[in-house]
């Protein structure tokens, strides 16, 4: 009979008469897929798999240091790379959606292979692919909606044999229920998702460090207040957006002229339709005020009340 125990126990097989006697790199993220996978590649091959996690500047609120430290004390051999000048440079001036997933996904793999480079022979290279990002960047007949970065990027060097995908044929939630098999900790099966590409997709149009800065700030608080509510397991992904609107205030007796950040938060359970949270609204009026109160230069704060389809989840 199918179960979970039974999918890891045959997945570890394959792994390890794949991999043999290799090495294996990993490109961890932090979210529950790199982490589910590494997991599961750890356990069939334990020290013959390094963790790069590549830190490209466009994170959430202190989760570089959150992940750092949740791998380093895990055992695996982990590394975390400070690219985000890199990033931020090659990203300057650019607004395009597709364009930003393009640029992050080239330079992830280039400061990838550098540092795989430095580890000597690498055989494989391993991601954390899940089924709905293999549909929605266009595999088989499938319509391409939106490049994931993750999806199709094996790196142009001869040194790989090849590619570990072992998520490829798992939903979301059957990635939670295989981290929890293989024990992960609870906080990190059940991490909300987040993008490859991080925040520059929730920065609308050019992102500058000032953006980034203020959209961390207002972010966290909406995370902060969605759990203070008890709702961070209800509402699949929620997160706050940047936009490039800006609108007229009045704070005490002045007139301003600031951003406008939306709110989205959405019930799915496999990203590929959702349904806009009903966050309670003296849970939304909180968030507001204290977005508005402590975070500088944004001024007006709207909630995003469409469905996908006809919206994305992500606003790029
Ligand atoms: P959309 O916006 O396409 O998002 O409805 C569906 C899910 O995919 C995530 N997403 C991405 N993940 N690279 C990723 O790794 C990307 O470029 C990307 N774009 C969207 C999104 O956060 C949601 O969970």
């Amino acid at each position: 009979s199918w179960t979970m125990a039974n999918y890891a126990k045959t997945a570890i097989d394959t792994i390890r008469k794949t991999i043999g006697t290799g090495n294996v790199v990993l490109a961890l993220s932090g979210g529950v897929d790199s982490s589910v996978a590494a997991a599961l590649i750890s356990k069939a091959v334990g020290s013959q798999l390094t963790c790069i996690f590549v830190d490209h500047g466009l994170l959430r609120k202190n989760e570089g240091d959150e992940v750092e430290t949740a791998f380093k004390n895990s055992g695996m051999k982990f590394i975390r790379v400070d690219a985000s000048d890199r990033f931020l440079g090659k990203l300057k001036g650019v607004s395009e959606p597709e364009r930003k997933r393009k640029i992050i996904g080239e330079e992830f793999i280039r400061v990838f292979e550098e540092e795989g480079r430095k580890i000597g022979t690498v055989d494989y290279l391993a991601q954390g692919t899940i089924y709905p990002d293999v549909i929605e960047s266009g595999a088989g007949d499938a319509a391409v909606i939106k490049s994931h970065h993750n999806v199709g990027g094996l790196p142009a060097v001869v040194d790989f044999k090849g590619l570990i995908e072992p998520l490829r044929n798992l939903f979301k939630d059957e990635v939670r229920e295989l981290g929890a098999e293989l024990g992960l900790p609870e906080y990190l099966v059940w991490r909300q998702p987040f993008p490859g590409p991080g925040l520059a997709i929730r920065v609308m149009g050019e992102i500058t460090t000032e953006k980034l800065a203020v959209l961390r700030d207002a972010d966290a608080i909406f995370r902060e207040e969605i759990a203070n509510a008890g709702l961070n397991r209800s509402i699949n992904q929620y997160f706050a957006v940047l936009t490039s609107n800006r609108t007229v205030g009045v704070m005490g007796d002045f007139r301003t002229y600031d951003y406008t950040l939306a709110l989205r938060g959405v019930t799915t359970t496999d990203f590929m339709t959702a349904d806009w949270a009903r966050i309670p609204y003296d849970v939304l009026d909180k968030i507001s005020s204290r977005i508005v109160n402590e975070v500088d230069h944004i001024n007006r704060i709207v909630y995003d009340i469409t469905s996908k389809p006809p919206a994305t989840i992500e606003w790029e």
